[in-house]
């Protein structure tokens, strides 16, 4: 747990993770460039803290959840499967026998019962407040990322906003176009659960406050990208993570609380039925997305902390920082979608096909038809919905290695009688597809078939040499000098 962004990066810096870069780049193209070469690098390049970008007063972070070690610091772990590892303990809960244990395994349970966001009255993100005349975005160091985007993008932002209806509060990292002093775009995805508060923000005529965070405990910017079902508190969910609960302050002017620890707030409204051209923006998918309406926030206050860094990303062609952050995603993820799903062993969503574009699973088989059960699950769940391609295999099958998959999809997948061809939402940044978020979905059964899905032989039996002959070579193996 850190108590806040600065610490965060402290914790880099001390790991060796952070490069000081003091040559004065510009916001504009030049900190892209450097920082997109760094993501290029195996394993993902340095992270940077550009100590005085070229105009700006205050630094800009970048690439700092850009690698494994990274993700792990960010979330207090050597691994972010420790995490996957103790939820799934968690999730699959048992009462244990004897006092003593059922003691212990209530302190488990309790991780939950102490995640739960606090509220402060005094907050290191509220050091410094400009309102009025003095407002103006366009003194933070706002990257435009790259030649074509319309403008500068904040890119790692959380926006708060609260459910219209419930009253609950939603955390999502949504890009923020700065369209000049006091207004942005709000790119909120039709998919994304901001869109569903704007939809019901219409439908009562109400005006939508929001705060656009930045900077704060890593675990919570994570929180503000994990697909969380609607309604499940992301600051719930940090907290869950950090094992401490959030901090929260009252906003000064708006009716929501931000983190405490955070860098930068920027308070303000959107009206539901404003929309102004945002884009073009270089996006994940490594080509720009093109212009499109979208709400338009209007920022009324700004705080900040004494000395405040601004973080930032970007995307573009794969990989980039976001694949580490998904990467972390896909694995905490699996115990729940296990939860739904249980036959599931494993999952890869790879990098190269922008995520969840495409999924590699396998599958414990049971019955005919296991892997289009599966492929139509997915087709429901959460933003695994967004999947173009899905290969579900044998539960033997190392998803993450390309040689296997690619083996087996040649080896076990008859596309006319293994396919299924659906339609249904889309990935909004999906550019392929004819109409915005809606196309073709294709799932292949790379399992072994039974006789009651239509395959009357016996399957052959995959190569393997038997235990004995392989004891007997491992014997002689190192005297070989092979
Ligand atoms: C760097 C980065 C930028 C993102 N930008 C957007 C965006 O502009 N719009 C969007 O809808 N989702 C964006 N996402 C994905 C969402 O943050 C993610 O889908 C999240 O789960 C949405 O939260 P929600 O379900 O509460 O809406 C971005 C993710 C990352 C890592």
């Amino acid at each position: 747990m850190f108590e806040g962004f600065q610490p965060f990066l402290g914790a880099l810096e001390r790991a060796g993770e952070l490069r000081r870069i003091s040559h004065p780049l510009s916001p504009n193209l030049e900190i892209t460039e450097l920082a997109d070469r760094c993501m290029k690098m195996p394993g993902g390049g340095p992270a940077l803290l550009i100590e005085r970008p070229a105009g700006f007063e205050i630094p800009v972070a970048i690439n700092c959840f850009g690698s494994e070690k990274r993700m792990g610091i960010a979330l207090g772990v050597g691994s972010v499967q420790e995490i996957a590892d103790e939820l799934d303990k968690t999730l699959h809960f048992e009462i244990p026998r004897g006092l003593k244990n059922k003691i212990a395994a209530l302190a488990k349970l309790g991780r939950f019962a102490k995640a739960a966001p606090k509220t402060v009255s005094k907050a290191a993100c509220q050091a410094q407040t400009v309102q009025g005349t003095d407002l103006d975005l366009t003194k933070l160091p706002v990257l435009k990322c790259w030649p074509m985007d319309a403008g500068p993008f904040i890119t790692l932002p959380m926006v708060f906003t609260h459910d219209p209806a419930t009253g609950k509060r939603n955390v999502g990292m949504y890009r923020i176009q700065i369209y000049d002093e006091r207004t942005t775009g709000m790119h909120w995805q039709m998919h994304k659960s901001g869109a569903e508060h704007e939809r019901l923000a219409r439908e009562r005529r109400q005006r939508i406050e929001a705060c656009i965070v930045l900077g704060s405990d890593p675990a919570c910017m994570f929180s503000a990208v994990a697909p969380l079902p609607p309604g499940i508190d992301e600051m719930l969910f940090a907290g869950y993570l950090r094992k401490h609960p959030v901090e929260m302050v009252k906003a000064k002017t708006v009716n929501l609380s931000v983190p405490a620890d955070a860098e930068i707030v920027i308070e303000g409204l959107i009206d539901p039925d404003e929309k102004r051209i945002e884009g073009p923006f270089g996006d994940h998918t490594g080509y720009y997305s093109m212009p499109e309406p979208f709400p338009v926030f209007h920022a009324q206050c700004i705080t900040m902390r004494e000395n405040p860094v601004y973080p930032a990303t970007i995307v573009g062609v794969p990989p980039m920082e976001d694949a580490y952050i998904g990467k972390a995603i896909e694995r905490i993820f699996l115990p729940l979608i296990r939860l739904t799903l249980p036959e599931i062993v494993d999952i890869n969503l790879p990098v190269e096909a922008c995520f969840h574009n495409m999924a590699f699973v396998s599958i414990k088989k049971r019955f005919p038809g296991h892997a289009f059960k599966v492929m139509n699950a997915l087709w429901g769940l959460g933003q695994l919905t967004f999947s173009k391609f899905i290969f579900v295999f044998e539960h033997d099958v190392n998803v993450h290695d390309l040689r296997d998959v690619l083996f087996r999809i040649g080896a076990n997948c008859d596309p006319q009688r293994d396919s299924l061809l659906v339609r249904g939402p889309v990935d909004h940044l999906d550019h392929a597809v004819s109409q915005i978020g809606f196309g073709g979905k294709i799932g292949f059964d790379c399992t072994h078939k039974l006789p009651a899905e239509g395959y009357p032989r016996e399957w052959p039996p995959l190569i393997q040499m038997d235990n004995e002959t392989k004891t007997k070579i491992d014997a002689i193996w190192s005297q070989l000098n092979l």
